[in-house]
């Protein structure tokens, strides 16, 4: 089912970590809080949520806790509140004005630190010179910057005043910048110069020029100064973020927003060639955000807790940003590449700031892995006191890897099954009381729903592999896709009859642990990365001298999956390695370095079935091990696969 991913199987998982009783006694939830929460959420879910709603300040109470029209979800129907409010003001009134919010570190070993009056008077500014150039509730800003404290400002000052943000990662390129405007109708981009990565400059603001020449609705760009490059401004579009700060008030009261306002759009990757942008919108969002946060990163008021993904993916809004700040938190933000200087960098940040949590991607311990344990060992790493991971599934090795060179075998291990579209973690530990094992997410949250199915939607016996639906809605759910609603009632709600399909195939063990084995759609995980095949194959195809391109995933050891590509071309091109250096650069160019194939295939025909269409599955077959093994009874002309398992030898 899934043959994309085939990691080991973990069948045969023997290894187990109970929590280590001193953690367990001190964890925000112990044993006998989690059983609590566990009995309460299967009593009623509705009384359940709306209990972890009210721990946040709302400016009118919610009159319905859910109102459930499938598949559309309304989470706290009346209720009004800020978002921004959540994760500055309310500190302010507690000894947590002084505390630090943000610990930042730029790449070229820089840091800055804001409190939570420091960042409040920040966001609150920001958010004045949003009102400047006319944003106001319901409008879309697109935010395209480095990974420096301004983007969390922009983020927040967009929740206070409740314009929606859609962050677009920096690694994408100009058109795809472009498309995720447009798709939004932004009015306003907020970018830099430019960011620092392996010691070079990655250009913003070039990219964000090319984009908005094709971007009627922006009217306004505001760059933030980073690396002190030379940008051209354009005269009354672009300004600077330092130049309009000069001139606004500190004061900017959070607005009262409805809790089902939109307060992001986050492009993600599907079966089509078309990005698809997740809405997600206040007060549910939060609400999930907010506890799993406590309840599996086990946040306190002295931890220094960093999540090193970037804002430009969804753990970077949920667990660098909203989860944390609404719980208080120190959050530890860096800039820049694991590698820079050295292999040691992450070690040598949790040493100079006494980060306590580290929450990370399982393509990142293995490029660790790979690089060696003495980087790791040079350092004392001993204020670590959990670990979690996110993004893919993680291979057992790894995982005992992280456990013992990295956490000294005393640190505990959460690793979080959630999805852009799920807005918050589903599948976790709660590292005070669950035993962990390496290789599964262990047990759906309190108050989620999860189950595994055939395709026909009947239900599948311990161990059986299936597909992973969701039975219930959530709080933090998506809420639609922007502008295409058509597209999530179809996507996700009538693959399965009745249940949200994730598209990832998973088994459930005897114990109730789910093994997550991968996607099982068009999607690829390349470095925890989500990426269309579809989307790589138009791109590859919008090549003049491309005919017909199929891409497909290879298991990877460093990066999960790598990319290959098997092209036909136009008649008259030949396919050499200054072709195969075009495409890549011609991907690169379309939707950013992260999709550059890592293997391109030039063949007279893809293998197709009577009806035409491309048989994908042989294409994984043979990029995995140049064979095929599975049924082909389907495919129209044997030929096609010979000649594909010739060019493999
Ligand atoms: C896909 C979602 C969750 C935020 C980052 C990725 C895979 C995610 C795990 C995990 C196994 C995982 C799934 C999922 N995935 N977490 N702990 N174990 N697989 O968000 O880009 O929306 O990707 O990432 O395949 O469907 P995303």
């Amino acid at each position: 089912m899934t043959e994309s991913h085939a990691i080991e199987s973990h069948q045969h998982e023997t290894r187990r970590f109970p929590p280590p009783s001193d953690f367990a006694s001190r964890a925000n939830v112990t044993p006998e809080l989690a059983a609590q929460l566990y009995a309460e959420a299967e009593a009623d879910v509705e009384a359940f949520w709306a209990k972890q709603a009210a721990t946040l300040d709302w400016m009118t109470p919610w009159t319905q806790v859910l109102d459930w029209n499938p598949p559309h979800a309304k989470w706290f129907v009346g209720g009004k509140l800020n978002i921004a409010a959540n994760c500055l003001d309310r500190h302010l009134t507690t000894w947590r004005r002084t505390k630090a919010a943000i610990i930042w570190e730029g790449e070229p070993g820089d840091t800055r630190t804001l409190t939570y009056w420091e960042l409040h008077r920040e966001v609150c500014r920001f958010a004045n010179v949003l009102k400047k150039f006319g944003i106001r509730a319901g409008d879309r800003v697109a935010i395209y910057m480095p990974m420096t404290p301004e983007i969390a400002i922009a983020l927040l000052a967009c929740a206070r005043i409740g314009a929606t943000h859609s962050v677009v990662f920096g690694g994408f390129s100009a058109e795809a910048l472009r498309d995720r405007i447009n798709d939004a109708g932004c009015k306003l981009v907020v970018t830099a110069d430019g960011a620092w990565r392996r010691g070079t400059e990655v250009r913003l603001k070039p990219a964000v020029d090319a984009a908005l020449e094709q971007a009627p609705t922006v009217q306004t760009c505001i760059v933030l100064r980073r690396t002190g490059a030379k940008v051209d401004m354009q005269p009354g579009r672009d300004h600077w973020w330092h130049e309009m700060l000069e001139t606004v008030s500190d004061d900017c009261p959070p607005e009262a927003l409805d809790a089902e306002h939109p307060l992001f759009i986050l492009y993600t990757s599907g079966t089509t060639g078309k990005p698809k942008g997740i809405l997600h919108t206040t007060g549910g969002y939060l609400t999930q955000v907010a506890a799993t946060a406590k309840w599996v990163l086990d946040l306190k008021d002295d931890d220094v807790y960093w999540c090193t993904a970037d804002v430009g993916w969804v753990t970077g809004h949920s667990y660098v940003v909203y989860g944390p700040l609404a719980n208080g938190a120190t959050v530890m933000m860096y800039e820049g590449a694991p590698n820079h200087p050295e292999p040691d960098r992450f070690w040598r940040i949790v040493d100079r700031h006494g980060v306590t949590m580290l929450y990370t991607a399982p393509t990142a311990i293995r490029a660790f892995i790979r690089w060696g344990e003495q980087w790791v060992l040079k350092h004392r790493l001993d204020s670590l006191r959990l670990l979690g991971t996110v993004g893919e599934p993680i291979n057992p090795e790894a995982w005992m890897w992280y456990r013992q060179v990295v956490g000294k075998g005393r640190c505990p291990i959460v690793d979080t099954w959630w999805q852009t579209e799920t807005g918050g973690m589903m599948i976790a530990p709660l590292p005070g009381a669950t035993t962990t094992m390496p290789g599964t997410a262990t047990r759906p949250l309190p108050g989620i729903g999860v189950e595994i199915r055939t395709k026909d939607g009947q239900p599948v016996g311990a161990n059986e592999g299936g597909y992973l639906v969701l039975t219930r809605p959530w709080p933090a759910m998506l809420r639609t896709i922007w502008g295409d609603d058509d597209r999530y009632r179809r996507q996700y709600w009538s693959e399965i009859e009745g249940v949200y399909f994730a598209g990832d195939g998973a088994r459930r063990d005897e114990q109730g642990n789910y093994w997550i084995m991968g996607r099982v759609d068009d999607v690829i995980n390349v470095s925890g990365h989500r990426l269309g095949t579809a989307e790589i194959e138009s791109a590859l195809v919008s090549h003049e001298a491309v005919a017909e391109a199929a891409v497909v995933g290879r298991p990877d050891e460093l990066k999960g999956s790598a990319i290959v590509a098997f092209v036909t071309l136009e008649s008259g091109r030949s396919g050499d390695d200054a072709l195969r250096a075009a495409l890549r650069e011609h991907v690169a160019r379309e939707i950013g370095a992260l999709a550059k194939p890592d293997d391109i295939r030039f063949t007279d025909a893809l293998p197709k079935t009577r009806s035409g269409k491309i048989m994908r599955r042989l294409l994984r077959e043979i990029a995995a091990s140049g064979n095929v093994v599975g049924d082909v009874t389907t495919l129209e002309d044997f030929s096609v696969l010979e000649k594909l398992r010739a060019d493999e030898a």
